[in-house]
């Protein structure tokens, strides 16, 4: 028997009615907030992402499904969305212009990590792209999108912040913390290839003896330049008068190094150890560094599996719903087929072709989670009615044909 990939799953069933109805409350709010739909290739020259997501982060370093295609380019799986879009932004020679552009993106990341419970090797993000606006109104706009996203799916998260400060005020962080760090004992191997490459990365080493050694090192917050303090500041009092609950967390750096200013994390204990439901923030150095003109950009993207876990354990994707529709006898099989074809132009209709007696295919209708039963036997083919069960409610009787629309419209 030939299986899935370790940390691939087949989307079937509940956890496809979960997938589906987290997309749809992502997509309405995203149109609601003016973003249009994005789809961009799978596939990338590895160098994008290299030069973008960074090499001293343990996507690069260690997680890239990397290989050399039949016309010798070096590609990828898409680790993340932001890399593509961005190119994309650049390729559509945007940047030139510095257009404003929103855009909402769904579908498959790839990493190569150890498969966990809300962690697998292809795995589902919906994110969003903000390009070419400056004001930090933007990152505060993001943030309460995810947080109404969250709040629809009722889904509780604590809501991370951090400045990650900019090309004027970071280097002069990074020789305070170089300074700090020095002979402060051995670190991580992850940290030994962090301090080499993006040394503000080993802030957020989640292994408990480099943070020890990290105790009381300097805040990033506290070397902010007078434009990224203002506008840190001002994105807290947007939080706050939106009353949109946050911590300010010095060490939160992200996993990717393409951040300035703006870095958040809504974080769940829902699915067993605290996990990250969704990450974002601005990325103004990240079009200059692929090649583009100096620009803006902001976005942020929600794990879907991670959010499907959390609504799983609630026994969400289980709703009835539809109507199944079947019959007795095989003469009747003619009549359903043609009504089927009807009720479809408004409902969701299952069909059986096979007839059986009514238990079974009562017994058919529940296990397929069918809100509707509807079934034509002798007596109901002579008086032009249909046997109608509301297999929620219970409620069972036998309807004109004529009459059966307006009572499904209830139910749709
Ligand atoms: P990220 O924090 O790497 O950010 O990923 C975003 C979210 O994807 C995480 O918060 C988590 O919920 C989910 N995720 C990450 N890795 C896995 C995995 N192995 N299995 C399941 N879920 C996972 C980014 O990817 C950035 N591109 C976000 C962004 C967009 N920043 C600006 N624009």
């Amino acid at each position: 028997m030939i299986n899935a990939l370790r940390g691939m799953q087949d989307l079937q069933g509940e956890k496809a009615i979960l997938y589906q109805k987290i997309i749809a409350v992502c997509e309405k709010i995203a149109q609601n907030y003016g973003f249009a739909y994005f789809n961009a290739p799978h596939l990338e020259l590895s160098s994008l992402f290299k030069r973008s997501v960074g090499e001293s982060s343990d996507i690069v370093g260690k997680e890239m499904y990397e290989f050399n295609d039949k016309g010798g380019n070096e590609v990828c799986l898409r680790p993340e969305g932001t890399a593509g879009i961005v190119r994309a932004y650049i390729e559509a020679k945007f940047d030139k212009m510095q257009s404003v552009k929103r855009w909402f993106y769904h579908g498959s990341m790839f990493r190569y990590e150890r498969p966990q419970k809300g962690r697998l090797r292809e795995f589902h993000q919906f994110g969003v792209e903000s390009f070419g606006v400056k004001s930090v109104f933007e990152d505060a706009t993001l943030i309460f999108m995810v947080a109404q996203i969250l709040a629809e799916l009722e889904i509780s998260a604590t809501l991370k912040i951090n400045s990650l400060g900019c090309e004027k005020c970071l280097p002069e962080f990074r020789v305070k913390f170089l300074k700090f760090i020095d002979g402060k004992g051995e670190f991580c191997e992850d940290c030994v290839r962090r301090k080499a490459l993006n040394p503000v990365r080993m802030l957020d080493c989640k292994k408990e003896h480099c943070q020890e050694l990290l105790k009381n090192a300097p805040a990033l917050k506290e070397c902010l330049c007078e434009d990224c303090k203002k506008d840190f500041g001002k994105l807290q009092e947007l939080l706050n008068a939106g009353n949109l609950g946050f911590e300010v967390d010095d060490k939160l750096v992200r996993g990717l190094d393409y951040y300035s200013k703006t870095a958040f994390e809504f974080e769940s204990a829902d699915i067993g150890a605290k996990a990250a439901v969704a990450g974002g923030g601005r990325y103004d150095r990240l079009i200059s560094y692929i090649g583009g003109k100096e620009g803006h950009g902001v976005g942020f993207a929600l794990g879907i599996e991670r959010l499907m876990a959390i609504l799983e354990s609630r026994n969400l994707g289980h709703e009835r719903e539809g109507v199944y529709l079947c019959a007795l006898d095989e003469r009747y099989l003619g009549e359903i087929f043609t009504l089927g074809l009807n009720l479809r132009k408004k409902f969701k209709v299952s069909l059986n072709y096979e007839p059986k007696k009514l238990a079974k295919h009562l017994n058919l209708a529940d296990t397929s989670n069918a809100l509707i039963f509807l079934c034509i036997g002798e007596n109901e083919a002579k008086t032009d009615s249909i046997f109608y069960k509301n297999l929620q409610s219970k409620d069972e009787k036998v309807l004109k044909i004529a009459d059966l629309e307006q009572i499904l419209l209830k139910f749709s």
